[in-house]
């Protein structure tokens, strides 16, 4: 529903973000803000803002952003209107009069409601007399607890044509809203109505508030012409915007950190029962649009399971597509493969609940699964098939709408074709995304460990903590931080410099520094080595560090870098600056540095619009990356 403007003005002035925020994270006033550890990520150094003039929160490690409703949605996974409907509450405001025909709407709705749950009243009765015993029997076949089926609403449809009929009848509902909720078939060319589910195992469908909207029946004769068979539409249930059990899941997801999404009733409810009660699942379909947004309230990145077998894997290539319209900044989605022919269910009841969770926690990254999408079945031997695998990528890249995550795959991928196509790949060190092409039969195998792999080892470490730390003075005197920018290839040495110099940084920054791009070529190669010594040999002293390089023939290359006439102004990263102070430094630098990498991507992305299309709207885009990218040194 919408508000009216001034009444969501009203609402956001009279409630305080710091005083809201305030409640799930613990903020420290800093000037005009409050700054605290972020609930969007694992951190550990503040980067969460809040600012009650303005009436926003801003998180620089998650880039989440905006006001004191998106918050509750957000951390609470509440809808827009329910967040809306507990400020007001707090606010002392009274929520405004909605339209007649939506309160006339919703007044329909609320009768149907009604009916839902007279409904699965006399479904789970059904569960304890008559037939309902067989139900039991299979429920308990099945491994089902009596409370878990108590905590979903299980029920049995008895196999009667009239059952839920006349106990509808009785209670004063008209044949019109049974058929209207589609609890029973009816119309004109039907002479007699009669109940829809028949000899069923009925799970109830509920929307976000966890009121009963729709079932799902369970065959449980194996004739059955259906296995399942679900509510049709009605004006409660549009199936392509809910998902099965989302009201349960949502407080778990939060606690969870993440979602799980499986394709079936019986899988969320083996995985609850399991521990896993943060599991929801789309209505016998595809994954819609809606359903993505709706898993997006839950966790910024949902992992789809699917089965391991063909079809398994066609339908995660299916979610993939489209997932890429969709996927804005911090948002994604992860895959969780089975083994060949199991659903959750299957896997819990006959390898236990840590196969499971091995499983999941092997959940691939999203653009795994794009690049293995696009190698699939191809043999990238030749210039043209190599040629129309570069033109392959870019088009997925290209399907993405967001700016930022769109240059961001771009990058990513063309590092992947990059290493793909390379003579003598790097060796060593995984997070350089290398692939090992193995020509042989069916068009080769792909082997080793794309970047994303590794960061889904690593778990929450694989986020960029970019945010920087409130400057020391020492750092502040820095011509870095004065405005000056060092420039790409100063950057690139002073980063470098600073880890020579202060290897203790590596232990937190590594995966950072392995995601940087380094234009310089020599540069590169020693960064890569230094990665490579820190994943053997951490925590790594600095003559130990040193030691490594001498045997790897970077000796001279690291004693001009620590002796380099830029160190002199950057005090950070000279042998004697503190921890604390090279950590500073390096963070900021960091930073820098990937905005401009950021910048530079996004400037290519905007020139190539341009050259396609020549609009006002094409133009200024250029000129404001531009602009931002004048606040760089010029050797960008
Ligand atoms: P599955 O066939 O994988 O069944 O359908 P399942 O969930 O493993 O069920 P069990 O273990 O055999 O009891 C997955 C989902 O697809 C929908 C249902 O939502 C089901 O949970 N489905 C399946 C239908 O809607 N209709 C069908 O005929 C079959
Ligand atoms: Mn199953």
């Amino acid at each position: 529903m919408s508000f009216p403007k001034s009444f969501l003005e009203e609402l956001k002035a009279r409630i305080r973000v710091s005083d809201v925020v305030g409640r799930k994270v613990k903020l420290k006033r800093h000037g005009r803000e409050f700054m605290g550890l972020s609930p969007f990520s694992n951190e550990k150094t503040p980067s969460f803002t809040v600012n009650d003039e303005k009436q926003f929160y801003h998180c620089f490690s998650t880039g989440e952003h905006g006001d004191v409703i998106k918050f509750l949605e957000k951390t609470e996974n509440l809808s827009f209107l329910e967040a809306v409907e507990r400020l007001a509450a707090e606010a002392g405001l009274e929520m405004p009069q909605r339209d007649p025909r939506a309160a006339e709407r919703e007044k329909q709705q609320t009768g149907l409601i009604d009916v839902m749950k007279m409904a699965q009243d006399y479904f789970r009765a059904g569960l304890t007399r008559g037939h309902g015993a067989e139900a039991r029997a299979y429920l308990q076949r099945r491994g089902l607890k009596a409370e878990t089926v108590e905590r979903f609403g299980l029920g049995y449809a008895p196999d009667q044509r009239h059952g839920l009929l006349k106990t509808l009848q009785a209670q004063g509902v008209k044949i019109s809203q049974m058929i209207e909720a589609g609890l029973i078939i009816g119309g004109e060319d039907i002479k007699e109505p009669y109940d829809r589910f028949r000899n069923r195992l009925m799970f109830p469908i509920e929307d976000a508030r966890g009121r009963v909207i729709a079932f799902g029946g369970r065959a449980l004769d194996p004739d059955a012409r259906a296995k399942y068979l679900n509510s049709p539409e009605t004006p409660l249930f549009h199936k392509g915007h809910v998902l099965y059990n989302y009201a349960r899941a949502r407080k778990a997801a939060y606690d969870a950190g993440t979602v799980i999404a499986c394709e079936g009733y019986m899988d969320v409810i083996a995985l609850a029962q399991a521990g896993f009660e943060h599991a929801v699942a789309p209505l016998g379909t595809a994954m819609t649009e809606n359903q993505i947004d709706l898993l997006w309230r839950l966790a910024p990145e949902p992992i789809l399971c699917f089965d391991g077998d063909k079809a398994g894997v066609k339908a995660a290539f299916r979610a993939v597509e489209r997932a890429l319209p969709l996927l804005r900044p911090g948002h994604s989605l992860r895959f969780a493969l089975l083994p060949e022919g199991k659903d959750p269910d299957d896997l819990i009841k006959e390898e236990g609940t840590e196969a499971m969770r091995a499983v999941l926690e092997k959940a691939r990254p999203l653009i795994d699964m794009v690049w293995d999408k696009e190698m699939e079945g191809g043999r990238w031997d030749t210039p043209e098939r190599r040629a129309q695998l570069e033109a392959r990528i870019e088009a997925v890249a290209q399907a993405i709408q967001e700016p930022r995550v769109r240059g961001h795959y771009a990058t990513a991928l063309r590092e992947r074709l990059r290493t793909l196509f390379s003579p003598t790949p790097s060796g060593g060190f995984a997070g350089q995304g290398q692939n090992r092409f193995q020509p042989g039969r069916g068009g080769g195998r792909w082997q080793g460990q794309g970047p994303g792999n590794r960061r889904g080892q690593g778990g929450k470490s694989g986020r960029f903590q970019g945010f920087m730390p409130p400057a020391s003075p020492e750092l502040r005197r820095s011509a870095l931080v004065r405005g000056g920018d060092p420039g790409r290839r100063n950057r690139e040495m002073l980063l470098t410099a600073t880890l020579l110099n202060h290897p203790a940084l590596l232990e937190r920054y590594c995966e950072e520094f392995a995601h940087l791009q380094f234009e310089d070529r020599e540069l590169d190669k020693i960064r890569n080595e230094i990665i490579d010594i820190a994943a053997l040999h951490a925590p790594l002293e600095r003559e130990a560090l040193g030691d490594h390089l001498n045997h790897r023939g970077f000796s001279e290359l690291a004693r001009r870098l620590t002796h380099a006439p830029s160190l002199m102004s950057e005090r950070f990263a000279r042998i004697d600056a503190s921890v604390e102070e090279a950590e500073h430094g390096f963070l900021h630098l960091l930073h820098r540095h990937r905005h401009a990498s950021d910048l530079q991507t996004e400037l290519k992305a905007a020139e190539r619009a341009l050259a396609e299309e020549m609009t006002e709207e094409n133009l200024a885009r250029l000129k404001a990356v531009q602009a931002e990218l004048g606040g760089f040194s010029n050797s960008e």
